[in-house]
């Protein structure tokens, strides 16, 4: 069992990597600025240069660059160059928000423990893609939505926090995505500050609060 040192984050400076609509990232936004997260968004990347979220980060006054993949020769490359404008930005948390690409060792490497994702099902329900349409198809009666920190296992990394939400028997993927995505924008800023905090230890998978 690996039981890791408990850590707070410093500097309190996040990266966001969207890919599309940033609603996430708007709730990050919009909890900084309430006062009910204590942080900055020091950059937005998108590897998409249509991205919705690209315009609601230069809105709120933040730097949003668009990275294209087909600039770089491989995923690693685009990962060393994603690593190299956290660094020179002093990022502190990774916050993936609808980020449609896989991340790879070269910025799991930099940022140990330190990558943050949102996904909308009680992982490990229903990893990967569509994972709403997954847990309508399975027919569960709850799922909802999990901030985990990202590993090299696709969705399966330690979990934060988890919200639960009813699925009711004329859902359809639009509603319960609806639904949950409510909880995705409540959880997503409170496991923030959950992890920049600190005064939590990873024993073996578990996220704990350490005593
Ligand atoms: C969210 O449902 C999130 O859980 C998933 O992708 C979606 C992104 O939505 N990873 P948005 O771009 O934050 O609005």
């Amino acid at each position: 069992m690996i039981i890791s040192t408990p850590r707070s984050i410093v500097p309190r400076r996040l990266a966001v990597l969207v890919s599309g609509r940033g609603s996430n990232l708007q709730s990050i936004i919009d909890a900084i600025d309430r006062g009910a997260l204590d942080a900055t968004i020091a950059v937005v990347i998108s590897n998409r240069a249509d991205a919705a979220a690209l315009l609601r980060a230069r809105e709120a006054g933040i730097e949003a660059i668009w990275l294209n993949p087909r600039d770089y020769p491989d995923r690693d490359a685009y990962d060393r160059a994603i690593v190299e404008h956290l660094k020179a930005r002093d990022v502190g948390l990774v916050c993936l928000a609808g980020f449609m690409r896989l991340v790879g060792t070269p910025l799991l490497e930099a940022f140990q423990d330190r990558v943050l994702n949102i996904h909308p099902s009680l992982l490990p329900a229903f990893p990967g893609l569509d994972a709403q349409r997954q847990a309508l198809e399975h027919g569960v009666r709850v799922s909802g939505a999990t901030v985990h920190l990202v590993t090299a296992d696709l969705d399966g990394g330690p979990i934060v926090l988890q919200s639960a939400v009813r699925v009711l028997d004329d859902d359809t993927v639009d509603t319960l995505s609806a639904r949950i995505l409510v909880e995705e924008h409540k959880i997503y800023p409170e496991a923030i500050r959950l992890v920049l905090d600190g005064g939590w230890h990873l024993k073996g998978r578990r996220f704990k609060k350490s005593t």
